[in-house]
C-alpha cells in the first residue's frame, strides 16, 4: 500500500548554494546531508509536513545525478512514495507492464529500502518507492 509521498527530490548543482532557499528563505527545517554512495549523491534533507524536500548534489560527474544535471538543468529529479512492502509493489507493478529500474529494493538515504521506477513508464517523472525499517532509526 502506497501510504504518502516520503520526499520529493531535486537535483542541484550545489548544496551550499542551494541550502539557503529551503532553509532561509522558505524556512523549513534543515535536518542535516548523507552521502548515498549508491546513488552518486550527497542529499540534504528538509522537512515539509509528513514529507521531505531532499536536495540532490553529484559526488563526481559520473553519476546519475551528474548526468541529469548535464541532460535537463537543476530542477525536479524525482518523486518518492512512502509504502510497506517495495518488493512487493515492484514484482506486481513488473506484472503490469512497469518499467522498473531496480528489479529488486536497494539502501537508500534514511536506512530506507529504496527502488526506482523507469520514468518511461510514468509520463517523464522518475518514480522513487521508499520503505522505512521498522527497527532502525533514521541517522539525521
Ligand atoms: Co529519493
Amino acid at each position: 500500500m502506497i501510504r504518502k509521498i516520503s520526499h520529493i527530490g531535486i537535483a542541484v548543482q550545489s548544496l551550499d548554494s542551494s541550502i539557503p532557499f529551503y532553509r532561509d528563505i522558505l524556512g523549513l527545517p534543515y535536518t542535516g546531508n548523507e552521502v548515498v554512495e549508491d546513488q552518486g549523491a550527497r542529499v540534504a534533507f528538509f522537512e515539509i509536513g509528513e514529507s521531505r524536500i531532499e536536495l540532490l548534489e553529484p559526488l563526481g560527474p559520473d553519476t546519475p545525478v551528474a548526468r541529469f544535471l548535464e541532460r535537463r538543468g537543476p530542477g525536479l529529479h524525482h518523486v518518492a512514495y512512502e509504502c510497506d512492502d517495495v518488493g512487493g509493489h515492484l514484482i506486481e507493478m513488473a506484472d503490469q507492464g512497469i518499467e522498473l529500474v531496480d528489479g529488486e529494493p536497494r539502501p537508500g538515504a534514511h536506512g530506507m529500502d529504496i527502488a526506482f521506477l523507469h520514468p518511461r513508464s510514468t509520463d517523464g517523472l522518475l518514480t522513487e518507492l521508499c520503505e522505512p525499517h521498522r527497527s532502525e532509526d533514521t541517522d539525521d
